[in-house]
């Protein structure tokens, strides 16, 4: 069967042959791959920027963002059978037995760092005709969401970092602190109100993101280059969001557009302006990172201006990183909601199929949105 794959010896990327993996343990279950989402990562990956094989092979197969069908299963398969849509999550728990994370099935949270991940880390990945996993790695996906399928595990970012803000929240009597709801039941974020979210970057991670905000009752800003009236600034507008450029509105000025900043979801990986974001938030807002900048070096920030606005705000930063099986859930239902709700969004969202043959367009040139690789 065919795959992609990155020698980082030899830098190169090419198209290989590999013998169909089989089922070898009972809750194994076999996949034959759908799609296959084309990211930021595989990208950098492909670039010799990130990445690494299995231990001792000179080549990792690429491919996280998974959507398969399940064509055979192990014997002691519980939940899938033939048929039946399914995708996979990305990390696999680390060697360690006291890793608590690991432990209990959270390797999203792993301690040691010695997890692994499938097309990413030391771990083949799903870029090729067929899978083979343990079924606790799998998340069904009902067939009627096939069409978006690929775009869970992009999601699941999002989700996790929606879950994790709803935990952190639960600090403070988190009602609507804006002015215009003068009935209190309303204004319960519960109730899908009026807490501004504003997500940096309009990739398909900030896009997606954007939607799940949106879809969770924030009112939902989107910040990035592209100018206004652009095909992204519409985009955005068509999930009931409001875009905001860069290009007209200097990060100094969000807060005259936005009103308070409650939670930002950042999207980007651009340090410098994510910081500078952070100064502009209100008070007991949290500020969740999910991009991973390259190492470009020191640069200048106002440190007393944010940490005396963050203790006088109650403000939270956080990290997060890949998702748990929660994530996973939570995206899959997200996507029907978006499906119903902004149909042509979703539609938006999904610039480019490439059969796997194809596969250097999406992963070393074309632009779009979301590029996925196809299986003929
Ligand atoms: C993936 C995550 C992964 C992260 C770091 C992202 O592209 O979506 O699942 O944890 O890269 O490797």
């Amino acid at each position: 069967m065919r795959a992609v794959a990155v020698f980082p010896g030899s830098r190169e990327v090419g198209l290989i042959d590999l013998p169909e993996p089989t089922i070898e343990r009972p809750t194994d279950v076999k996949l034959r791959m759908l799609e296959v989402g084309v990211c930021g990562t595989d990208r950098e990956i492909c670039g010799f920027h990130y990445g690494f094989p299995p231990e001792g092979q000179d080549h990792l197969v690429i491919g996280h963002e998974a959507l398969g069908e399940v064509v055979e299963v192990g014997p002691g398969v519980k939940g899938f059978k033939p048929g039946e849509l399914a995708v996979l999550t990305v990390r696999r728990p680390c060697d360690v037995a006291e890793c608590a994370s690991c432990k209990v099935g959270r390797q999203d949270f792993c301690y040691t760092g010695r997890f692994t991940e499938r097309g990413i880390k030391n771990r083949h990945g799903f870029m090729t005709e067929m899978v083979v996993d343990d079924e606790q790695y799998l998340v069904p996906v009902p067939r009627h969401l096939r069409d978006v399928g690929v775009m869970v595990e992009p999601l699941t970012i999002a989700e996790k970092a929606l879950i994790e803000v709803w935990q952190i929240q639960k600090r403070l009597p988190w009602e609507c602190p804006h002015a215009g709801h003068t009935s209190a039941s309303s204004a319960k974020i519960e109730a899908g109100v009026c807490h501004h979210a504003l997500v940096l970057g309009a990739g398909p991670i900030g896009l997606l993101g954007a939607m799940a905000f949106r879809a969770a009752g924030f009112s939902t800003f989107v910040y990035s280059l592209e100018p206004s009236g652009s095909e992204k600034a519409r985009l955005v507008e068509s999930f009931e969001s409001t875009y905001i450029s860069a290009k007209d509105t200097p990060i100094d000025r969000l807060m005259e557009r936005i009103g308070t900043i409650d939670v930002v979801y950042e999207a980007t990986g651009a340090s410098r302006l994510s910081f500078e974001v952070l100064a502009q938030c209100g008070p007991n807002a949290a500020f969740v990172f999910s991009g991973v900048p390259g190492l470009r070096g020191p640069v200048e920030i106002n440190t007393d201006l944010l940490m005396r606005r963050m203790v006088l705000n109650n403000q939270v930063l956080l990290g997060t990183v890949n998702a748990g099986r929660d994530a996973f859930e939570a995206a899959i239902r997200d996507l029907e909601v978006f499906k119903r709700r902004w149909p042509s969004a979703m539609r938006a969202l999904r610039t480019g199929e490439f059969p796997i043959e194809k596969y250097r367009e999406p992963l070393l040139g074309a632009a779009g949105i979301k590029n996925v690789i196809t299986f003929g």
